[in-house]
């Protein structure tokens, strides 16, 4: 039974999942309650490997393909600012992945350096990953591009990338700090870096100018972050090289064209392993998801707070381990997540937070990077939280959310945060009645088929 009711916010009309699968997708959804999820599925392919892939064989010297790529907004807008940049892709559609919304991409690579100048303004939409890594490419390129994206992406925060590559020899400029951001590229030269904010998308984005870079470019993390560039870089051939100090690429090796998969995206699983860790009596099994071991902490914290959790490495795809995971539900106790741990946790915080007001409750320090997602992370939580009736303290760099209470429903904004409206959703199926999430819209960002996903495995 379809429990889950999307709604065109504009017209105000209410319309079954099915019917808009062709349509723009609706602004509402009514998320009823569920006693349990259970059963199978696979969800889209990783939305971070997914942008790197794309980026690198834009860059290689030759034609890649790449399976399983990442069939939300955000990757769309990286083939389409690579498109601009000369870059031919053709997109097929695939049949083999249920339940999953996938693409296989063939990628023209022009080789290193040799993007054509874009005609207009880059339109990265909501992708933050899409404007931060190709500032890293552009800084390589002897042209002006600018890169600008929707409401959201011109309100966050861009000096963390002007800062490295000025130093590298590019030229930026943004408005006080914000987009759209011009680059105008050059000669580089490799510099050492150690980010102020531990931020893969940061650490990309001075490794991909660095392979435009005269001499070594080495990146140093406090805490690490996500390596899918650092895998990915192996593969294409890149002269890369980990070490104790951080990880390093010597510019100038050309790149090689190579056919790759990407695995389901752990972020995209971690709302369906909630989901079954708070509800009683759930199961679900998720297959073909990635389990890189710097995007599974959420796992650890489910399993802290009493779920049952099991892992299966089924293979290996581009250096990117791969396999089945499977969550029940156990006992719900209260978790504390410390500041070190928030980089390998940063896009499952609102659904970890969500499901801890369902029982067991969290405590979350050091996350102020949050605030500077798609929407205020920690603001707009616990406002929609609070929404469905749970108690949460917000803090300026987390929140906790008390546990021992029941959540009634109600309805929220998603802020147009797709992580929030998916978030919202888990939260809505423990909850007592029927709930509204405005701007559900939100989740094809990352995971077009979100709703439906979740209603098959309603075990009501
Ligand atoms: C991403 C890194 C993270 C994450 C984002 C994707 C990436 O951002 O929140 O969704 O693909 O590198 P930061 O690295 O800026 O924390």
């Amino acid at each position: 039974m379809r429990r889950t009711i999307l709604a065109a916010g504009a017209s105000g009309k209410r319309s079954g999942y099915s019917s808009r699968m062709s349509g723009a997708a609706p602004s509402a959804a009514t998320v009823a309650p569920a006693r349990a999820l259970r059963g199978r599925l696979r969800v889209p392919g990783d939305k971070s490997i997914s942008h790197r892939y794309a980026i690198l064989a834009a860059l290689a010297d030759g034609v890649s393909t790449v399976a399983g790529y990442a069939d939300g907004a955000d990757c769309r807008a990286t083939v389409r600012c690579l498109r601009a940049l000369g870059v031919t892709v053709h997109a097929a559609p695939e049949t083999g992945r249920a339940g999953a919304a996938g693409r296989t991409l063939t990628i023209h690579g022009l080789g290193l350096g040799a993007l054509t100048p874009p005609s207009g303004e880059l339109d990265a939409g909501n992708s933050g990953t899409t404007m931060r890594l190709l500032a890293g490419v552009a800084a390589g390129h002897a042209f002006r591009t600018v890169i600008t994206g929707d409401g959201s992406l011109r309100r966050r925060p861009m000096r963390r990338v002007i800062e490295p590559l000025e130093r590298m020899g590019a030229t930026l400029d943004a408005d006080d700090g914000r987009p759209p951001l011009a680059i105008r590229g050059g000669r580089l030269t490799g510099i050492e870096y150690a980010p102020p904010v531990a931020s893969a998308q940061v650490k990309t984005a001075v490794l991909l100018a660095g392979l435009h870079a005269a001499g070594t470019t080495r990146v140093v993390e406090a805490l690490p972050t996500r390596d899918h560039t650092e895998r990915a870089l192996a593969g294409f051939g890149a002269a890369v090289r980990q070490d104790a100090e951080g990880i390093a690429v010597t510019g100038g090796a050309r790149l090689r064209p190579v056919d790759l998969a990407v695995p389901g995206d752990p972020s995209s699983a971690a709302f369906f392993a909630a989901a079954a860790a708070a509800l009683p009596g759930s199961e679900v099994v998720i297959e073909s998801v990635g389990l890189n071991p710097t995007r599974t902490a959420y796992l650890d914290v489910l399993r802290r707070a009493g779920a049952e959790v099991e892992t299966r490495m089924t293979g290996n795809a581009g250096g990117e381990p791969i396999g089945t995971l499977c969550v029940r539900h156990h006992r719900r106790r209260p978790v504390a997540i410390a500041p070190a741990e928030v980089p390998g946790l940063i896009d499952e915080l609102p659904v970890l937070g969500a499901v801890a007001a369902l029982g067991g409750g969290i405590d979350v320090r050091g996350a102020a990077e949050l605030r500077h997602k798609e929407s205020d992370r920690i603001a707009r939580f616990a406002d929609g939280l609070r929404r469905f009736g749970a108690r949460v303290e917000e803090r300026p760099d987390g929140f906790s959310v008390d546990g021992s209470g029941r959540l009634a429903g109600g309805r929220v904004d998603a802020a147009g945060d797709h992580r929030l409206a998916m978030a919202f959703a888990v939260a809505a199926l423990g909850a007592e009645g029927p709930s509204v999430i405005a701007g559900a819209d939100s989740v094809d960002v990352s995971y077009p088929g979100f709703f439906a996903a979740l209603d098959a495995l309603r075990g009501d």
